[in-house]
């Protein structure tokens, strides 16, 4: 068994080899590195420019208000699949507000329940997820190209890239 930490979350996978993504976070395998090979590369960032704050405040935002909207379709599926697929997900943007939290050094907002509730419709709710993903990665995207901090950009793209994938993903479920 190996420890291996993601350089995006910070969290530590204990296994006999690397997974494809981080397990926490969904980073791609390039984040994920040995535990003695891990820096916190959150202490590079000395001062936030003023882009780099608002779009990492808007980022929390978004991902705070992402979580409990998938607990909630994850509550109200009809199927087990769909109730594993929102489960996944909520961890998930948990963690990415957990990231961006870190590096705002601040307290999590409260989410915004006009946001954070899904429907009773297992199609609507992925129809809506699905939106949710598109406008993030969209948005973590332009947000890694406006970031000075290189510590920024690194989490910004690899956000996007996570988002992408669940875009993938639930293209694929919307099609079955
Ligand atoms: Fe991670
Ligand atoms: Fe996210």
């Amino acid at each position: 068994m190996q420890f291996f930490r993601c350089r995006i979350c910070g969290d530590v996978f204990i296994g006999t080899a690397a997974p494809s993504n981080c397990p926490y976070c969904g980073g791609k395998a390039k984040y994920l590195v040995p535990v003695e090979q891990w820096v916190d590369e959150n202490l590079a960032i000395t001062e936030l420019s003023e882009i780099s704050r608002q779009n990492l405040e808007k980022a929390l935002h978004l991902e705070v208000d992402n979580t409990p909207f998938y607990r909630d379709a994850s509550a109200k599926a009809k199927t087990m699949k769909l109730q594993g697929v929102f489960k996944g997900l909520a961890k998930v943007e948990n963690e990415h507000a957990s990231v961006i939290q870190k590096i705002l050094k601040c307290k999590f907002p409260p989410p915004n329940p006009a946001n954070s509730t899904a429907t009773d419709d297992d199609p609507e709710n992925l129809r809506l997820a699905h939106e949710r993903e598109i406008e993030a990665s969209k948005f973590y995207a332009r947000s890694s190209v406006e970031a000075i901090e290189p510590r920024v950009k690194k989490v910004f793209l690899a956000l996007s890239e996570v988002e992408a994938d669940h875009i993938r993903l639930e293209n694929e479920l919307m099609q079955s």
